[in-house]
């Protein structure tokens, strides 16, 4: 009994891994998450069972019936996937399943998948760590669970990168926060869209900006001086010699 819990990338199912390609094809069982992308779905076998826990009625908010069902699951079929939106390890409650799957005896095989967190601003021109403008990166989530959060004030640091995930409906608080704990206004800030799909948009803007920016979920917020870059290359372009 084993259950592969699968990163599937950002969205581009180009972006998966070989692995996570072969799972999916020789699937039984898939069990997948709301930001999952509808082509990367296509890519498991006719016959596998498919199951939305982002929408199926009862499972969309509660992880313990999600741990309970990938157990059961694992009883009935050879081959179980859980598949995970970007990396199942980077917010995607991927080692809480890990533990209740060991707990109940089950198997796990965890499959790595590229992060929106970094593909994100990647597919956008922007290096995450640059030399001269960043000495590293910091990876956070912007919500706020019962009050309680990143403690952005702490994270204001103009040497360093900050990528926010889910940080799209606070961003009014983030951007007060980061001024609050010595950011500057003027700090460069750029946000990905639905990173690596066909809607993917890049907005730009300063720090003091952010919170007047139309800007819609899923995104990566990227905080810091390398969000002024943009290092995208258009092959297409370039082989045209446009
Ligand atoms: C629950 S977290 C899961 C992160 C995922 N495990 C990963 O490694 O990318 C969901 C958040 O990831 C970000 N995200 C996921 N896919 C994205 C995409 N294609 N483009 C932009 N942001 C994305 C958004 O911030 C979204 O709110």
């Amino acid at each position: 009994m084993t259950v592969h819990l699968v990163g599937a990338g950002p969205g581009d199912p180009q972006l998966l891994t070989l692995r996570a390609a072969r799972l999916l094809e020789e699937a039984d069982v898939v069990v997948h998450d709301r930001l999952v992308a509808p082509e990367i779905l296509q890519l498991i076998g006719p016959a596998a069972r498919v199951i939305d826990v982002g929408k199926t009625p009862g499972l969309s908010h509660s992880q313990s019936l999600i741990n309970k069902l990938l157990i059961e699951l694992s009883r009935e079929h050879e081959v179980v996937v859980r598949l995970k939106g970007g990396d199942p390890f980077v917010f995607g409650r991927g080692g809480e399943e890990c533990e209740a799957l060991r707990a109940a005896c089950v198997g796990v095989e965890v499959v790595p998948g590229i992060t929106s967190a970094l593909a994100g601003p990647l597919l956008a021109g922007v290096p995450v760590t640059h030399r001269g403008l960043s000495h590293g990166v910091t990876i956070v989530t912007g919500t706020a669970m019962r009050g309680a959060g990143v403690d952005f004030h702490a994270l204001a640091n103009a040497d360093l990168t900050l990528v926010v995930l889910m940080g799209v409906e606070r961003r009014m608080d983030i951007a007060r926060d980061l001024q609050d704990g010595g950011l500057s206004a003027d700090t460069a800030v750029a946000i990905i869209e639905r990173a690596s799909t066909p809607h993917q948009r890049t907005l730009r803007c300063r720090l003091e900006d952010l919170a007047h920016l139309d800007v819609s979920a899923p995104a990566v917020i990227v905080v810091g001086a390398v969000a002024s870059l943009e290092l995208s290359v258009d092959l297409e372009a370039m082989t045209l010699g446009v």
